[in-house]
């Protein structure tokens, strides 16, 4: 599809697999109810949310917990991992989402490799054997927790079971998971950020970022293909944590809002394909993990978000909904969408909240 006449688009929601919204625990970081807002106006409908809470989300009833917390809150459909762990077989049937920790990172240790059948495994592939604690820049931190780190962890489940592959950060990873037949996705900052730019901490996250070269190149790797999906690994700390030490200074960055609009940026500009955006960002997520969504057909949900193709944006912080206040994408042009609908509900209208709290938890792995 050429989009240079293209004035307006109505897309099918956009679908974000990895999440970390914080509650129950970490609420002066992000709740449920400004983590849901932010990814409408995002223009993203549905959200699977991290169980690295406090507590963890690991057995009947922390999800219960989490639930009955969470769905009041919701604006937009949601579903919620599991820790890997113990009672996985159990746990499967209340909903069939679990996430491996295979390294240390924020508030977790990493655990020992489990499969699963039939279930939708998340991996955070770094080991903390390769990991170096204390790291000095962005550039030291890339090496204190180097690619070989990450390509070693999915090596290690090469045969073990069936596996989605979270924030793939180097093309030879990717060369891996096709070897064992993992599904895989790569987040926005891996690929619109690098280590050489400026961010200080704000830029701090793991895996963390690469060499310009390889953002390019996975780039590259995204518009011929070669990607299942992007997922934000919308990882918000505040700005008091972040202005610490950069040893210090917890790893994540915020961009469950700002990612879908960049990536339309991309296809106004003519440098992503838009059968591929919807691709990436829509459609393949919701097959990945069985859900009705990511399409405008008949029997699949009504989540819509409509754009104005020349209503260019620049990203500003003070303009988003999550509750962090900042971004390490300050200034970069976005196409914002003007109206997003969620099960048929309008959510926001000519960019303005007009209906809230109307998601509800979708289990996952169905037909
Ligand atoms: O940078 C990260 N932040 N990587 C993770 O794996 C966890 C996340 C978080 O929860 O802050
Ligand atoms: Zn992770
Ligand atoms: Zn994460």
């Amino acid at each position: 599809i050429g989009t240079k006449e293209i004035k307006g688009l109505i897309l099918p929601g956009a679908i974000d697999l990895h999440v970390h919204f914080r509650e129950p625990g970490y609420e002066e970081k992000e709740d449920f109810y400004t983590g849901t807002l932010s990814a409408a106006f995002g223009g993203v409908t549905f959200i699977m949310d991290m169980p690295n809470t406090n507590p963890p989300v690991k057995d009947i009833s922390s999800f219960q917990d989490k639930l009955r917390r969470v769905a009041p809150k919701a604006n937009v459909d949601f579903s919620l991992y599991f820790m890997l762990g113990n009672n996985a077989e159990i746990l499967k049937e209340v909903n069939p989402a679990f996430k491996l920790y295979m390294g240390e990172t924020t508030n977790v240790e990493g655990g020992e490799i489990k499969s699963v059948e039939n279930a939708f495994i998340s991996v955070h592939a770094e080991l903390s054997e390769c990991i170096r604690r204390e790291s000095k820049n962005l550039r030291d931190h890339d090496l204190a927790r180097p690619e070989s780190c990450e390509v070693k962890a999915v090596k290690m489940l090469l045969g073990k079971g069936n596996y989605h592959i979270a924030h793939v950060s180097s093309i030879d990873t990717i060369d891996l998971c096709k070897a064992g037949r993992f599904t895989y996705e790569v987040t926005p900052h891996h690929l619109f950020l690098h280590r050489d730019m400026p961010l200080g901490t704000y830029g701090k996250v793991n895996p963390p970022l690469r060499a310009k070269w390889m953002a390019e190149k996975l780039w590259e790797e995204l518009i011929n293909g070669r990607i299942d999906i992007v997922a934000s690994d919308h990882a918000p700390h505040t700005i008091e944590e972040k202005e610490q030490e950069f040893f210090a200074a917890p790893a994540g960055i915020p961009e469950v809002e700002t990612y879908v609009p960049i990536f339309m940026y991309m296809v106004k500009i003519g440098k992503l394909h838009l059968s591929r955006a919807v691709e990436i960002l829509m459609q393949r997520p919701a097959e990945l993990v069985g859900v009705k969504k990511g399409k405008i057909e008949e029997g699949y949900d009504a989540d819509l978000i409509a754009f104005n193709l020349n209503d260019i944006k620049k990203i500003r912080a003070k303009d988003l909904h999550y509750k962090c206040g900042w971004t390490p994408y300050e200034g970069f042009n976005a196409l914002f969408p003007h109206t997003v609908i969620v099960g048929g509900e309008t959510v926001v209208e000519n960019y303005e909240l007009v209906g809230e709290r109307t998601g509800k938890f979708v289990r996952i792995g169905g037909e």
